[in-house]
């Protein structure tokens, strides 16, 4: 069965390239349907209903927890914390467990490649707090210096935020490597692993990492839902960041007791059927050879990026270590126009600083680059119809110059 054939969408747009999936991915039938049946079928508030509904809507609800725990090798179920997506995740690490241990003098290390959800935070928080950010550079490979990363770690140092894999140069980072850095001087490691957790397995476990956050719906779930990993030594550390129900034991006229974790980080009602539709895309996910997925999307990606050099175009991507997609710029020609010009040709693709600001005015001569990524679903026809497009956008623009 050809993996296209499990994603409606295809069936719907038949034109379709779809080239954006690092933005967010498709759906297959399986999660649309684990959503229609929980509004059809099971639609109940979670955790405190006594009829049927309510106990089958919260057994499924928490078997997404176990899924996701399994998933990433957690240990523990209460690990697992639902957010709306990796930024609310990453503002959960900030607020919950960062700012309230963060002193004045202290620092906070992150990437030039990362996306602004695991930048704007840390550079808030360490303004607010007399703290400073740090910048680790990248290597002329559009690599982590890790060289660098090791100077910047100091007993100073409050945490290490970095992603996965970029989702500018798909470059994936040595998170096991760091984590053994950090050791040094015991600091908590977050990763973002937005743009990882849909092209390679993760082992929390394994990684060292203390936080580990991701979208749902880059991994073909839905919008809306996030995981926040968070290692069971830091649970009772952390401060809950959002106030109200769900989140409480005991609620007094002078003072309240919080629930438990992960409750505890889980105020209001949650989304109930995304996070139903996330244990499918668990399931999704673990049905599937990763190797096999790993070995096609390189395959894939090396079709594209040889086929992007040849076009003599400037390619932000690394010549190893790299996941799913490829960013480029084309000299005197706005992205913005390129990809409308994709658009003609029913080909989706990203152009612009794709949250990644500080990359682009530091690497890319202050442009925006035009993003193709990979999915499952992508073949080597997608790839030959996304680069015909390129050369149908550059003829075009070309003309007009
Ligand atoms: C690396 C990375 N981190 C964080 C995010 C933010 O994810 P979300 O918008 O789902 O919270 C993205 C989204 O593109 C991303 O690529």
């Amino acid at each position: 069965m050809k993996v296209k054939s499990y994603f409606p969408i295809f069936d719907n747009q038949p034109d379709l390239v779809y080239l954006d999936s690092a933005a967010t991915t498709q759906k297959p039938q399986s999660v649309i349907e684990a959503i229609v049946n929980y509004y059809s079928k099971n639609c109940s508030n979670v955790h405190r209903g006594m009829y049927y509904l309510a106990e089958q809507a919260t057994a499924d609800y928490e078997a997404s927890r176990t899924k996701v725990k399994v998933f990433l090798n957690a240990k523990k179920d209460k690990e697992i914390i639902f957010t709306s997506g990796t930024t609310a995740a990453l503002n959960l690490v900030g607020y919950a467990f960062l700012a309230p241990r963060l002193n004045s003098g202290q620092e906070i290390v992150v990437s030039l490649a990362e996306h602004h959800s695991n930048f704007v935070i840390w550079q808030q928080l360490a303004i607010k707090n007399n703290c400073r950010l740090r910048v680790c550079r990248l290597d002329e490979n559009y690599r982590l210096d890790l060289e660098h990363l090791s100077q910047l770690l100091t007993e100073r140092t409050a945490l290490i935020a970095i992603n996965h894999v970029s989702n500018i140069t798909g470059t994936i980072n040595p998170i096991k490597a760091i984590a053994t850095l950090a050791k040094r001087y015991s600091i908590p490691v977050v990763v973002d692993g937005a743009q990882a957790v849909a092209h390679l397995p993760v082992d929390v476990a394994d990684l060292g990492v203390d936080f580990y956050c991701f979208s749902g719906h880059k991994v073909y779930g839905p919008t809306g839902t996030g995981i926040l990993y968070a290692n069971e030594k830091y649970l009772n550390q952390m401060e809950p960041w959002l106030l109200g129900g769900d989140m409480i034991s005991k609620v007094g006229l002078d003072s309240s007791a919080w629930n438990e974790p992960p409750y505890r980080f889980e105020a209001g009602t949650p989304n109930v059927a995304g996070v139903i539709g996330l244990g499918a895309a668990m399931d999704f996910m673990t049905s599937l050879n990763w190797q096999s997925i790993a070995k096609r999307e390189e395959d894939l990606l090396g079709q594209l990026t040889s086929g992007l050099a040849s076009r003599n175009l400037e390619i932000f991507i690394p010549e190893s270590h790299r996941s799913a997609l490829v960013s480029f710029a084309v000299e005197n020609i706005h992205p913005h126009d390129i990809v409308s010009l994709l658009a003609e040709k029913n080909v989706a693709a990203r152009a612009g600083f794709h949250c990644a600001e500080p990359f682009h005015r530091a690497q890319a001569k202050n442009h925006g680059t035009v993003r193709f990524s990979l999915g499952i679903y992508n073949d080597q026809v997608d790839v030959k119809a996304g680069l015909d497009a390129l050369d149908y956008a550059l003829e075009t623009m070309r003309a007009y110059a």
